[in-house]
């Protein structure tokens, strides 16, 4: 039987579990996009990566008692996902100076944040997703001002544990983005995807990327270094 779609983003496809109401399925797609779609390309494999590298990663924060909409990975390139309704924000925690926080606020690459550095962008595409406060989520979402400090605190507790996990692997976890949503009980839960294409990782001996930076800026093969992070979860976790 052909599953419902109900959703295609950039880099994933989003469709209605048929054996639970509640359940969605997330296909992850092989396309690359950067700078709000302008440049993109498709990487064979790029899909079962991300798909793999969300699925431990969800699995592994879960186990450090952080749940995420994520309930099983169904085969190489789909998992299954709690249904929620995405709250269009872009929570963005910074350990690192790097990307767009350089060029817009001055601050030296590589300068450290202490503590780590977050920020809201307004999930838009129409708009560039720009960079919000706190006041602006308020209005633009159906937010409350307690989930929104529930979810900035959500956000800095999987950087602590995503840290460890990254370090644990030889990796710099310098900044990342998450998205949460809202499930049928109205509770909100850390949703979308954990991958190299919503984190910066650099390896701790050599700083080599190993995120999609090597797509947006060409400077490396997008898939050796998505197979490098994969394959040093699994001999971890
Ligand atoms: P930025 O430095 O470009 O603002 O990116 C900050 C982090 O957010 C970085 O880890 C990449 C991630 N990110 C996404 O996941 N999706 C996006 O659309 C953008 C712009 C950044």
């Amino acid at each position: 039987m052909e599953l419902e779609l109900l959703y295609e983003g950039k880099a994933k496809k989003v469709y209605q579990s048929d054996t639970d109401e509640n359940h969605l399925i997330l296909s992850y797609k092989n396309d690359a996009t950067a700078f709000n779609g302008e440049k993109k390309a498709q990487f064979t494999g790029k899909g079962r990566l991300n798909n793999e590298i969300s699925s431990l990663l969800f699995q592994a924060l879960d186990n450090k008692g952080i749940p995420s909409h994520f309930i099983e990975r169904l085969d190489s390139t789909t998992q299954i996902v709690q249904k929620t309704d995405i709250i269009p924000l872009e929570v963005v925690i910074r350990n690192i100076a790097t990307g767009s926080i350089t060029k817009r606020l001055g601050i030296e690459e590589k300068t450290p944040f202490e503590p780590a550095l977050a920020e809201l962008f307004y999930k838009e595409d129409r708009l560039g997703d720009p960079l919000i406060n706190d006041e602006h989520a308020l209005y633009l979402t159906d937010i409350k001002a307690e989930e929104l400090a529930g979810i900035k605190e959500k956000a800095r507790k999987v950087n602590t544990a995503l840290t460890e996990i990254f370090a644990a692997i030889g990796v710099r976890l310098v900044d990342f983005k998450l998205e949460f949503g809202r499930n049928k009980e109205g509770n909100i839960l850390l949703s979308d995807e954990v991958s190299p294409d919503t984190c910066r990782l650099w390896d701790i001996e050599t700083n080599e990327k190993l995120d999609k930076d090597v797509f947006r800026q060409g400077t490396g093969d997008l898939i050796t270094v998505y197979e490098e992070i994969l394959n040093r979860l699994e001999a971890q976790l």
